[in-house]
């Protein structure tokens, strides 16, 4: 690695004061793209555009048809700012893979993934969060549907794009209550829900709204077939636990096919192996919910979040865990500190899940430079990043 990568932080950012939201003069060098030709059947060589816009045809069946799929991953800087690391991006690249097949787009190859994920986030270094801060840099790759199409049929173009940008902490963890969604179905029995496809996440939004406004910080979805089954939050994997006394806990994860595989909750079940704490993956029956000790909801966006209470209004349930006095659980505590440990390279990385993010090499890429984006138009970027699924 050369000396000079990665860059300082730049000093436009209050880093101290990132906090959870991220602004509209938090703007970064510009995004990747790269682009799929059925007539060819090869990608194009990733594309570093100095612009926060696209420039699609209005009749892409990626805006018209829900022809999309997305993905949603971090990167850290080390101790002494000197290094910069990505978590486990070969998880996100297969889990892409598995999202395009259920809308019939052709695969981004598992390098290409990790080389436009790399490229964006080298080319934008910058502005990864100083490592003081626990801040990190949010990584958003986004598959598309991208050449005019009228007719329901696959097109001929497709878009792969990775953008990043920076994104603040909670400081302290803070328990949310849960509601269980009862007037709305998120995954058919023999539908998408495995998917990261934006079509499961826009229809949830009037029901978390209402939620949120009704004092419950997240919302709960049951399997939509017998309604008897834990699936996962709207916008992360759920996480029970067991206490077998003295220190010893058993971590508890839905092996629902409908649900998205979080690599969050994949890695605090490594870690809670690595206690030796048991992991069962299974299914989880709602009659279950009051034999947990803590409940937590795993993502990427804020890591773990402890549930102090999921209630049920149809059946008059309100089952308590830790958390409803503010205070989150022993479990929860420890796994989160070892996992963003991990992460921020304070703990060892026994896991290999961090890859060092190294100076991009010109020969990797080709530069598209930017138009004028100061012209009145936002780069949209205005929203507290815990909701991010
Ligand atoms: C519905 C849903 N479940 C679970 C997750 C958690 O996945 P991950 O831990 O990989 O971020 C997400 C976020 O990606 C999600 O949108």
């Amino acid at each position: 690695m050369s000396s000079s990568f990665p860059p300082p932080c730049v000093n436009t950012i209050d880093w101290d004061d990132i906090g959870f939201r991220v602004r509209e003069g938090d703007k970064v060098n510009g995004h990747i793209e790269a682009s799929y030709s059925v007539k060819t059947g090869k990608w194009t060589q990733p594309e570093f555009v100095e612009d926060p816009f696209l420039r699609i045809h209005g009749m892409a069946p990626g805006l018209n048809y829900g022809q999309q799929c997305y993905e949603g991953l971090k990167a850290f800087r080390g101790p002494e700012d000197n290094t910069i690391s990505i978590f486990r991006s070969t998880k996100n690249a297969a889990r892409m893979q598995h999202s395009a097949s259920f809308i019939s787009i052709p695969e981004v190859p598992v390098e290409l993934f990790n080389k436009c994920v790399h490229l964006a986030v080298s080319l934008n270094a910058e502005f990864v969060p100083p490592h003081r801060t626990g801040a990190a840099m949010y990584i958003r790759p986004l598959l598309f549907g991208s050449s005019a199409q009228l007719g329901l049929s696959p097109p001929e173009e497709y878009t792969f794009v990775v953008y990043v940008l920076p994104v603040g902490v909670y400081h302290g963890v803070h328990p949310v209550a849960a509601l269980i969604l009862e007037d709305f179905d998120r995954a058919a029995p023999e539908g998408t829900g495995s998917a990261k496809v934006g079509g499961n996440y826009a229809p949830v939004l009037r029901f978390s709204e209402r939620a949120r406004n009704e004092g419950f910080g997240i919302t709960l979805h049951l399997d939509s077939q017998s309604r008897t089954m834990i699936d996962e939050f709207s916008t992360s994997g759920f996480v029970g636990v067991k206490e077998d006394g003295q220190d010893k806990y058993t971590i508890v994860v839905p092996d629902s096919k409908n649900v998205i595989k979080s690599v969050t909750s994949d890695s605090v079940c490594e870690i809670a192996k690595s206690f030796g704490w048991k992991v069962e993956c299974r299914e989880i029956k709602y009659d279950e919910l009051p034999t947990f000790s803590e409940v937590m909801a795993a993502g990427t966006a804020a890591a773990l979040v402890p549930i102090k209470s999921i209630t049920m209004r149809s059946r008059n349930d309100e089952f308590k865990y830790h958390g409803g006095d503010g205070e989150p659980g022993p479990v929860v505590i420890k796994l989160l500190s070892t996992l963003k440990g991990i992460q921020q390279g304070k703990i060892k990385d026994t896991f290999g899940w961090l890859d060092p993010v190294e100076q991009a090499r010109p020969s990797d890429y080709s530069v598209r430079g930017g138009r004028d984006t100061g012209t009145g138009r936002t780069n949209g970027v205005d929203g507290t990043v815990d909701e991010l699924p």
